[in-house]
């Protein structure tokens, strides 16, 4: 306890509430909606990072410097990805989920949460190898536009390239995965001719709105970081971005469990987190 009878944790969600509340404030971003115990994890590592003693320190700081608060957002939204990352959930969407999309005229792909873009290439790449990506577009958002700066530039350290050259291979690639970038001096760069059904957007999942007559919805170790009430919020996004029967892909560690609009997604592939819209009441999706 402290001489006013506080003690450190109970200091600590003060001075967090506090450093939220400043954030949306001053900047306009709500974490109101995130799952505490990890939000204070990141909060607490960016002050150690900013040399801030405490989170109070912190939201001075982010209070009276505006130019910090790209780090302060990369900080909170640990924008890290790979490509096809799980490629179980990459090789299901090749041979189970693009089959029944292949009967679209044009197919509309939301990715939300994209960080700095390696799904939105993976997805790029096995499109283009179902012969379905010149009638495909992607809308890719993400929160931060300095992540979405990234996913756009498409420049990766070549020291992950062996390691996404497997995950290619087991999400059943049918080429070699340096067929779509270039290596240079410890990068690489995915082919733009690999963004050009690609629109790259800033949206808040927490405050923005639906994207209209999606076929497959990829949100993946995103809700994780949300409270029930946020997590919920969003699902209620995807189900009014989906047409009937359209796919949600969710991360492995990540479910449906009791939301409230849970109940309007059916399970197509449970394991692998593959959610589908419902159809009608005669299990139709037309
Ligand atoms: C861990 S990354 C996941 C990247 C990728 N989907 C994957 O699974 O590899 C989480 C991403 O979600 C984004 N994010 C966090 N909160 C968000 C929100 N409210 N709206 C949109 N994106 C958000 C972060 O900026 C970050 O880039």
């Amino acid at each position: 306890m402290s001489s006013v009878g506080v003690n450190v944790p109970e200091l600590d969600s003060i001075e967090l509430g506090l450093f939220v509340q400043a954030l949306h404030k001053r900047h306009g971003y709500d974490f109101s909606g995130y799952a505490p115990a990890s939000l204070k994890r990141r909060v607490r590592l960016l002050a150690d990072q900013l040399h801030c003693k405490t989170i109070t320190g912190l939201t001075e700081r982010m209070l009276h410097e505006p130019q910090l608060l790209p780090s302060v957002l990369e900080g909170l939204t640990v924008p890290t990805s790979d490509m096809f990352r799980d490629p179980a959930a990459f090789r299901a969407l090749r041979e189970q989920v693009f089959p029944l999309l292949a009967s679209y005229p044009q197919i509309n792909i939301w990715q939300a949460g994209c960080a700095h873009g390696q799904e939105v290439y993976s997805l790029a790449i096995l499109l283009e190898e179902a012969g379905l990506y010149d009638r495909t577009q992607i809308f890719a958002t993400d929160l931060s536009d300095r992540a979405l700066q990234r996913a756009s530039d498409g420049i990766y350290p070549g020291k992950d390239a062996q390691q996404w050259s497997r995950n290619y291979q087991a999400a059943g690639g049918t080429h070699s995965l340096a067929d779509y970038c270039s290596a240079g001096y410890k990068l690489i760069k995915f082919h733009q001719r690999l963004r050009r059904h690609v629109t790259f957007a800033v949206h808040n999942l927490a405050i923005d709105g639906v994207f209209r007559e999606a076929h497959l919805i990829l949100c993946r170790n995103v809700l994780i970081y949300f409270s029930d009430a946020l997590q919920d919020r969003a699902l209620a996004l995807f189900r009014d971005s989906l047409v009937r029967g359209g796919f949600l892909c969710l991360g492995l560690r990540e479910n449906l469990n009791q939301a409230p609009h849970a109940q309007d997604f059916l399970p197509f592939d449970a394991a692998l987190r593959i959610f589908r819209l419902a159809g009608r009441a005669d299990g139709t999706y037309a």
